[in-house]
């Protein structure tokens, strides 16, 4: 097979479709399945090279308060729990009110690189002594001033690297409702050769930081011991809490819990960032860096109270957009931030930062009583039994009977769908 396809970009997905059909040799099953997708036209206008388009289901997390006011959450996601855990998460808080958030602003960073430079020290003060100009020479690009941002500051630092001492010039930027990448990008490069002529350097690379430490969602909630007990464990409400506040602690002194710990908070995150197509590896890439500030970490906290409760709490940089991308253009997207109607990007990244916290909440929960088992083998369970050909009413029963038994198999769905079926 030969993985060059000339002028595959310019042929419409329909052909691309033949053409991979046929070199891959793909039944015809297969090539329909590619081909099952919605609107083939408005996936080619969001990528390249489109062949069709894969679904994801796309769910509602429920019971969120969130600074006081009821939100559902649109999330899509191929992990069955994921959205059973938010929602469960988020129902341990509602009796104490639910989370209270804070946003540091919608302040993106773009770098310059400038390398080949023989006094640094002087060069950056000589960047610094221009930082008025450098400003104004950026907010000359775009809409962003017009819209009440823009850039704002301008800062620069000499970077040791393997290579030597680099400048690497900082424009602070107010991006307002947008992402921000595409306005960030366009600012560095224009200013560019202002800053290359003061260093007497090259300027190299120009381009976003997704160390987005300016733009971070911070969210906090109480859990009370009770809200913590469960009808099936032995275990008390203080004993679990005093059971995740350890875990917390594991992860604070373990980068091996820390990468699990912070992967629960992103699966409600990125959940959320796939139904309105913002982009979730930015959010990782940020997400990931600021555990690593200072030595890698978790992204939320847990302590107890002076009354006894669980006081949880989040940081973690958050960079999405309500205007701009795929969010508006994608009627499902477009609709799911219907569903969440906020008013600004600053108030979606407070959700973001709420259902990061009630995602972890729940996985910190179910690991410190029964573990995820449980609840996953459940959901697995489901899934197992839609494999067997029985039909969609009694899904529900087999998957529930596998459960009681314990024993969650293909082999047994299938003895099950028989002998229901009779
Ligand atoms: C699974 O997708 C996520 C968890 O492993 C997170 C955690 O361990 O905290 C449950």
């Amino acid at each position: 097979m030969d993985s060059r396809i000339p002028d595959f970009y310019e042929e419409t997905p329909e052909r691309r479709r033949e053409i991979i059909t046929s070199r891959c040799l793909l039944s015809e099953e297969d090539s329909d399945a590619l081909g099952e997708g919605p609107n083939s036209e408005l996936m080619d206008s969001l990528s390249e090279n489109v062949i069709g388009s894969i679904s994801l289901p796309l769910s509602v997390a429920t019971n969120f308060v969130i600074d006081g006011e009821d939100v559902l959450v649109p999330m899509a996601v191929e992990e069955s729990s994921v959205v059973a855990a938010a929602s469960y998460g988020a129902k341990l808080t509602r009796e104490t009110g639910g989370f209270s958030t804070s946003v540091s602003g919608p302040y993106m960073l773009g770098q310059i690189q400038i390398r080949d430079i023989s006094d640094p020290y002087s060069a950056k003060m000589r960047v610094l002594e221009r930082a008025d100009e450098i400003r104004s020479m950026a907010n000359d690009q775009g809409v962003l001033v017009s819209h009440g941002g823009g850039c704002e500051n301008v800062t620069a630092r000499v970077v040791d690297t393997p290579r030597g001492p680099m400048v690497v010039v900082h424009l602070l930027v107010n991006v307002q409702d947008a992402m921000g990448a595409n306005a960030v990008n366009t600012m560095a490069e224009a200013v560019a050769p202002l800053v290359e002529e003061e260093t007497s350097g090259e300027a190299v690379l120009r381009v976003l930081s997704n160390l987005a430490d300016h733009r971070v969602a911070r969210a906090r909630c109480t859990v009370t011991p009770d809200m913590l007990e469960r009808e099936q464990s032995s275990l008390a409400g203080e004993e679990v809490r005093d059971r995740i506040v350890d875990a917390w602690a594991f992860a604070a002194g373990d980068p091996y819990r820390a990468a699990t710990h912070n992967k629960g908070i992103l699966n409600g995150m990125d959940a959320l960032a796939v139904a309105t197509m913002n982009d979730w590896r930015a959010i990782e890439a940020g997400a990931h860096a600021f555990a690593a500030n200072d030595g890698y970490g978790p992204l939320s906290t847990y302590e107890i109270d002076t009354e006894g409760n669980l006081s949880c709490s989040i940081e973690v940089p958050v960079q999405v957009g309500t205007v701009g991308g795929a969010t508006r253009s994608h009627p499902t997207a477009s609709a799911a931030m219907e569903i969440l109607d906020v008013e600004s990007s600053d108030e979606l990244v407070g959700i973001f930062g709420a259902v990061g916290l009630a995602e972890n909440i729940a996985s910190m929960r179910a690991l410190a009583d029964e573990g995820i088992q449980t609840g996953h083998m459940k959901l697995h369970a489901k899934n197992i039994a839609r494999e067997t050909d029985a039909p969609d009413e009694l899904i529900e029963e087999i998957a529930a009977r596998m459960v009681a038994e314990d024993d969650i198999r293909a082999g047994r769905a299938r003895e099950l769908a028989e002998e229901l079926s009779q």
